[in-house]
């Protein structure tokens, strides 16, 4: 292992110009304007593996965008370790609130500025370095390693839940290793064992078959984006919780244990809300804020359109009214079922003047895993060493959907080892990772297989 750490050392700056080589590839995978840079991603990706002496080197073609596998396998009797991430990234835009070019790694304060830095290529990257580091300077691994690393998770991971569905004993192994997950504050790193889900939906009311005259039909013809918004206004009750019938039927609540060490992180909310510009939070009922932002389900509205929306003022009655939403799931709540929820509670609240559709976007299931696994364990260890400070175990507010489909499919529980930040600005303008923690995952996962493996033996 040692010298598997100081090879990472060492070629610290070959690996951050390797990176961005990836970074310049934009792989947006929800905009097929950018299919052909996506495949090129895969392409560049495969190849990087097959150069850094990983074997079966494959493009899985898919009927979405390409998954990438590789594979380094010695000895049956090694725990075999697979390796998710997603080379795929958001969105640039908005485009003009960018210090930089997205799509033009700038290296600056220790940090390196892209779409996609963090979030994955960055965290996913860490992965691909640590096996060179072990294959260049030690000619071997202390584990068996799988990896898979998917094109569009972040437009909902379709291709790769069916791939993990269909081709369970291809990706059979003892555990999952991911870095796509930020940890709990700079100070208190975090392995995190719980993600919730997702069940995103875009709903249609509409009303006359064509925008009116607002002067001579309204008061009699009933008005879609009128219909729509008491009707989201009315998704939530007073102490901020769903009114959707059974829809926190299948909630597991926190356990005691899991309350008090919510109450014991390290949490200044006073500043987290200071750095939002917000003075209040609204939380659910008797639910704390790291409570509701990581355990509790929610409800959001991410986009509402009807009617005028341009410059200036028009009198018109709207034909319909759309919206988006976004549920954010926990244990033992499932998105087709929460989907059937919703769907049966709209359909009820729409008035009869209008018609109502809804298209299920895209989903995943919520996790937990255990904590006291050996390879949490590990991953505790590798991760402490490096970071100088033990890391606590946290739930995550987000998703990456593959988690469930590997522990429902194949039994395997993940570990999220995830060395990305809050203020890392994923999603965001001027996404960035710093060097140093770049630096640091390579170093942890290194330590990971060495001390996994000794666990196993
Ligand atoms: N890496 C994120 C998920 C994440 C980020 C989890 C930070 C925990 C902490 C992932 O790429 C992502 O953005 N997932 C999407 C879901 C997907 C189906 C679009 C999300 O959570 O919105
Ligand atoms: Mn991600
Ligand atoms: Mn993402």
């Amino acid at each position: 292992m040692d010298t598997a750490l100081t090879y990472a050392e060492t070629h610290a700056d070959q690996f951050v110009d390797e990176l961005k080589t990836l970074l310049r590839i934009p792989s947006v995978s929800t905009d097929s304007a950018y299919d052909d840079e996506v495949e090129r991603a895969a392409a560049w990706l495969a190849d990087h593996l097959d150069g850094i002496g990983m074997e079966h080197t494959e493009i899985i073609a898919t009927d979405g965008h390409p998954l990438v596998y590789a594979e380094h396998i010695t000895d049956p009797a090694k725990p075999t370790v697979v390796v998710y991430g997603h080379y795929d990234v958001q969105p640039p835009d908005p485009l003009e609130e960018w210090d930089t070019d997205p799509f033009e790694p700038a290296q600056h304060d220790g940090n390196l500025y892209a779409r996609g830095a963090c979030d994955d290529k960055g965290q996913m990257f860490m992965h691909v370095k640590a096996a060179e580091a072990y294959l260049s300077a030690e000619g071997d691994l202390p584990v068996n390693l799988k990896y898979i690393i998917e094109g569009e998770e972040e437009s909902g991971s379709m291709a790769m839940g069916a791939y993990v569905q269909s081709n369970g004993s291809r990706l059979g192994g003892d555990v999952v290793l991911i870095s796509d997950t930020a940890m709990f504050s700079p100070d208190t790193p975090s392995i995190t064992y719980g993600l919730r889900g997702l069940a995103y939906a875009e709903i249609t009311l509409r009303g006359p078959n064509r925008d009116l005259h607002s002067g001579n039909f309204g008061g009699a013809v009933d008005n879609p984006c009128n219909a729509l918004s008491r009707i989201l206004a009315g998704l939530h009750d007073d102490d901020h919780r769903i009114t959707i019938p059974g829809f926190y039927d299948d909630v597991q609540d926190l356990t005691e244990a899991e309350r008090k060490t919510y109450a014991e992180l390290p949490f200044d909310e006073q500043s987290w809300r200071d750095a939002l510009d917000i003075n209040a939070v609204r939380t659910e009922g008797d639910y704390t804020t790291l409570e509701c932002l990581s355990a509790r389900p929610t409800l959001d509205v991410n986009g509402i359109w009807g009617g005028y929306t341009d410059e200036g003022a028009k009198t018109v009655l709207p034909s319909r009214a759309h919206a988006k939403l976004s549920m954010r799931l926990v244990p033992d709540q499932q998105v087709e079922d929460v989907y059937d929820k919703l769907e049966a509670h709209l359909e009820a609240a729409v008035p009869d003047t209008m018609q109502f559709s809804m298209r299920r976007l895209h989903g995943g299931d919520p996790v937990l895993v255990d904590r006291s696994a050996p390879p949490m364990q590990a991953a505790k260890t590798a991760m402490g060493e490096v970071r100088g400070t033990e890391p606590v175990f946290v739930r995550n507010g987000g998703t990456i959907p593959v988690v469930a489909d590997f522990q429902q499919h194949l039994g395997l529980d993940s570990v999220l080892m995830g060395f990305g930040l809050d203020s890392d600005a994923i999603h965001s303008p001027n996404e960035h990772f710093g060097l140093d923690r770049f630096q640091q995952g390579i170093q942890a996962i290194i330590r990971f297989h060495n001390h996994y493996a000794e666990m196993e033996a």
